[in-house]
């Protein structure tokens, strides 16, 4: 889902404005996209604003008029750990080099020197963060299990929320992601985040109903070492973790009320203490907060403190239950019969019309993550290449619609009206999905609707009285 290479971005800091100017075009005809700043404070400033993007590399004099260079190597490191900062010291200014280096700057450059010395610099600095992103990244999918995951469904429900996931990504808003268990709010925000400007930093998830109080709030924000009876050694909470990225809180409707006053204070201050700190830390966080809960009546009931509430829902993706979106049934149990096939090995195995019934029938309390399981357990039931309904556990919730009654009309054209009515019916009147339900292709329901000159408002009529043969082309 990550889209083009972003461009790498670089702060070029210096007073002199015949050497700022050279290094600035030395680097754009690098393509790199580069900002200039003459000035230290307002360079500050710039790396401490929280609309700016992070920069993967900041370039720096030491002496400079407003702040100097060592003010801003920790405002950059404090930003975002990955920034590779790199001084330029005046010639025999070596103390304070060395001083830089000790403070995490990425290399230094004595004056005078030549641009390509400090392109070379430069392109290592670049390499250097592209490798430690990469790593950060892959650690982040693998205690996400993001990454791979593909989104099914063409429900107007579904792809609502989906749309409404991707206008949200690129602003820092919060988003609050709410639907019943398993409807796939996580699966939402990591789209949130992965197409997000965000998307090559970390995406850190808390699940804030997993742990007792006291070890939520230090896992959120850490620890100093001594902090408590316990605390060995200085934590690094999850705020600090997802700097640069996204902070997913799940089940964000399960917070204490001590916690709920303590998020609330950093999201207003944008600055939190580790347990038992007493410096501030600043982090560049983006929220991204989950619930199954229905919040507003936990506001009402005064569960939830409704200045968080507020905070929290900037903007909203609901994702109705399954059972709202029966378009979307079929579709995704395919999904996870070919995924599970593929695990197995196994290949050409389909579900019979009678499975695809009583996946359209059942009411799916779990939503999504229960036919997952129910498909994968069908799967492992049916050794041969048909997977039936009796494969799945589930009781038979339909009033047997194939079923002739003894005194039933055996007209077959009648019945076959009604098979055809009703797989329409149930599949919200998309053709894809009824032929996949009655198990024909879609050429012959296509026929077949034509046959019996069903029509429905939602398909387009064209040519004057003549009912339209609706396309399922
Ligand atoms: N539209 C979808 N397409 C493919 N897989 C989906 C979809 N929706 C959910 N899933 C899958 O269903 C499972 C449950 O989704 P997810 O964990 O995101 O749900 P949730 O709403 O966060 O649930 P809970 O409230 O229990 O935490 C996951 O395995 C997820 O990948
Ligand atoms: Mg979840």
């Amino acid at each position: 889902m990550s889209g083009a290479e972003t461009a790498v971005r670089v702060l070029v800091v210096e007073d002199g404005a015949g050497l700022r100017r050279g290094i600035v075009t030395a680097l754009r005809e690098r393509s790199l996209e580069v900002v200039e700043e003459s000035d230290g404070a307002r360079a500050l400033a710039r790396l401490r604003a929280p609309d700016e993007a992070v920069f993967d590399v900041v370039v720096t004099d030491l002496r400079l008029p407003g702040a100097d260079g060592i003010a801003l190597l920790r405002a950059a490191r404090e930003r975002d750990a990955d920034t590779a900062v790199l001084v330029m010291t005046a010639h025999g200014s070596v103390e304070t080099a060395v001083e830089a280096m000790r403070r995490g700057a990425f290399d230094f450059l004595q004056k005078p020197f030549d641009l390509e010395q400090l392109e070379a610099r430069i392109a290592r600095a670049i390499e250097h963060g592209r490798l430690r992103r990469e790593v950060s990244e892959l650690r982040a999918e693998r205690a996400s299990g993001v990454g791979a995951d593909r989104i099914i469904g063409s429900s107007l429900a579904l792809t609502r929320a989906l749309d409404l996931a991707r206008r949200a990504a690129p602003v820092r808003s919060t988003v609050l992601v709410t639907g019943e268990t398993g409807t796939g709010k996580e699966l939402v925000a990591g789209l949130v985040h992965q197409a997000s400007p965000r998307a090559k930093r970390p995406f850190v998830k808390v699940n804030c109903a997993a742990l007792p109080e006291t070890l939520l709030e230090s896992e959120l924000f850490g620890h100093e070492r001594g902090a408590f009876t316990g605390a060995d050694r200085l934590r690094i909470g999850r705020f600090e973790q997802a700097n640069g990225g996204t902070l997913l809180l799940d089940e964000v409707g399960d917070l204490s009320p001590a916690t709920q006053v303590r998020l609330l204070r950093v999201l207003q201050e944008q600055e939190f203490h580790r347990l038992g700190g007493r410096e501030p830390i600043r982090t560049d966080v983006r929220i991204l907060a989950a619930t199954h809960r229905e919040l507003e009546r936990d506001v009402a009931a005064g569960r939830f403190r409704e200045d968080l509430y507020f905070r929290l829902h900037v903007i909203r993706i609901h994702l109705p239950p399954l059972r709202e979106r029966v378009e979307d049934l079929l579709a995704l149990a395919e999904h996870f019969l070919a995924r599970s096939c593929r695990e197995l090995g196994r290949s050409g195995v389909g579900f019979t019309t009678a499975a695809r019934e009583r996946i359209l029938s059942h009411a799916w309390p779990g939503n999504v993550r229960e036919l997952r399981n129910a498909v994968e357990r069908a799967l492992l039931l049916a050794d041969g290449d048909r997977v039936d309904a009796r494969h799945f556990g589930i009781p038979d919730a339909s009033a047997r619609p194939g079923g002739v009654a003894p005194g039933a009309s055996l007209d077959l054209e009648e019945t076959e009206r009604a098979l055809v009515m009703e797989a329409l019916r149930r599949t919200g009147h998309v053709q894809k999905e009824a032929a996949r339900l009655l198990g024909v292709s879609r050429r012959k329901l296509n026929y077949m609707i034509q046959k019996l000159a069903i029509t429905h408002p939602s398909w387009r009529r064209n040519r004057g009285s003549d009912p339209a043969p609706p396309s399922v082309a």
